[in-house]
């Protein structure tokens, strides 16, 4: 067989599966939203029958937390095990008001299916589930042992498959990981992916008074918690845009320049102005933009709050003041002991007058690095190309994060190898997320083509 057989079964089959995929899309299985409980459990319920549909055995994980859904087709112990990672669950919607069509409810505008998920990443694991099944029914004797891992907490933290990595470690043995949960340059440089960085985050409560004051008649007297948060946040920084909290660099792996040779590390500069409205200013800037997102760890605020921001005026003290930071990190980085280090350095900077409350949350993920010459990252790199009309694939890094993937990889004792057809202007976490259905058709075919290579 070829790439070119899965594309003809994907033709053949192009009405059944879309509807399939859009029956997965609109369940809104957002994991860190506690209302939307029901809705998870119903969308691994959906995975659930779909791989047993498949022929597969089924497993479901349960535990605090929402289930991780585990199918296997095992031959035979003699032929080599390749094991897909995927998650169910998608980030929350809002703004909602900024959605042109209803967050889920997918909808084809240019031949980008519009939801929550679409491409992160119910588009690349609904590709691989189809994929899974088209390959058992053309090729049932292909010799390979196939393994599915399903979970609904990627976009939480993992917190439930972490813990059930011991415990469940003998299913998980395989000789391979791919793991399509990410992107591409451009779909002419098709690439694999080597590496992802991992995650810490932390929210900071800052607390001034028991109830908002008037600004006028303690203004001058009390310390603003408002005042007090931008302090402290920004002194998490150096006028060059290096991360000033002592030990932040210490354990940073560098790169040999045989590695960074590898990567395709060009930024268009002008695109990205264009496409984004941004100029790359943010970060380290004695390095260039995308190492300074694949390479060098960084420090980010992703929300703020305090007092009054609606429309017209309130002359308040607000009582409370809050930040949500994360951290994004590289080979050696010890999760616990970066977000202990940020913890301490607030504190360290908090204002007399104000109280901090400082949250480290559980489910960080450690960074990981893999190898381009494992033989899953050459026949993955085969599959792409192939698919791909035959342009050579290439290698880039993932700023992105998938918190139990280093884990996991430790767990099974697999090489790992990181893939997908995302593209930056997706909108991911984002209103108005989308993927190609030619990118969908591409994920089908390039996964179906990895696994036959993988058993051949
Ligand atoms: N699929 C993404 C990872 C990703 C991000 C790939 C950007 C390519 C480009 C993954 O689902 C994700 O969003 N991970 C979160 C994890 C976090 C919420 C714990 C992330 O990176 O923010
Ligand atoms: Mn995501």
């Amino acid at each position: 067989m070829s790439a070119a057989k899965f594309f003809e079964d994907y033709d053949r089959r192009q009405t059944q599966l879309l509807h399939e995929f859009f029956e997965f899309l609109r369940i809104p299985s957002i994991s860190s939203e506690p209302e939307y409980r029901r809705d998870v459990l119903r969308c691994a319920d959906w995975v659930e029958n779909f791989l047993r549909d498949s022929g597969l055995a089924v497993e479901r994980w349960e535990g605090e937390g929402y289930p991780v859904i585990f199918a296997e087709r095992l031959l035979s112990p003699d032929y080599p095990t390749i094991m897909i990672y995927q998650h169910y669950d998608v980030q929350p919607v809002d703004p909602v008001s900024e959605w042109l069509s209803p967050p889920f409810e997918p909808t084809v505008r240019d031949g980008q299916v519009y939801c929550r998920g679409a491409q992160d990443n119910k588009g690349h694991c609904y590709a691989s589930l189809a994929a899974v099944r088209a390959l058992l029914q053309l090729q049932p004797d292909l010799p390979v042992n196939i393994k599915l891992l399903v979970e609904g907490e990627e976009e939480s933290g993992s917190e439930l498959l972490t813990r059930l990595l011991t415990q469940k470690q003998d299913k998980l043995r395989a000789d391979a990981i791919a793991v399509p949960d990410v992107g591409v340059t451009s779909l002419k440089t098709p690439s694999i992916t080597l590496g992802t960085r991992g995650m810490v985050s932390l929210t900071v409560h800052l607390h001034g008074s028991n109830t908002d004051l008037h600004s006028g008649m303690v203004g001058g007297i009390v310390y603003n918690p408002n005042r007090a948060i931008a302090e402290m946040l920004a002194s998490l920084y150096n006028a060059d845009g290096s991360v000033a909290v002592p030990g932040f660099y210490d354990s940073v792996e560098n790169l040999s320049d045989e590695e960074v040779n590898r990567l395709s590390l060009e930024f268009d500069e002008e695109r990205f102005k264009r496409v984004f409205e941004a100029e790359p200013t943010g970060g380290e800037l004695a390095y260039p933009p995308l190492s300074r997102a694949w390479i060098r760890p960084t420090l980010e605020i992703n929300g703020v709050g305090g007092g009054y921001t609606g429309s017209g005026f309130k002359t308040v003290i607000p009582a409370h003041a809050v930040a949500k930071i994360s951290a994004r990190l590289v080979p050696n980085q010890n999760p616990e002991a970066v977000a202990l280090g940020i913890k301490n350095f607030l504190l360290s900077k908090t204002p007399p007058g104000i109280r901090a409350e400082i949250e480290i949350h559980p489910g960080h993920g450690e960074p990981l690095r893999t190898s381009a010459n494992s033989s899953i990252a050459k026949i993955a790199s085969q599959a792409i190309s192939e698919s791909c009309g035959g342009i050579p694939c290439g290698a880039i890094l993932c700023g992105g994060s998938i918190p139990v993937i280093s884990k996991l990889a430790k767990a099974s004792g697999a090489e790992t190898v990181f893939m997908g057809y995302g593209l930056d202007t997706d909108q991911i976490h984002a209103p108005n997320e989308h993927f190609g259905l030619d990118r969908l058709r591409l994920s089908f075919a390039t996964i179906g083509r990895m696994i036959e290579l993988f058993g051949k």
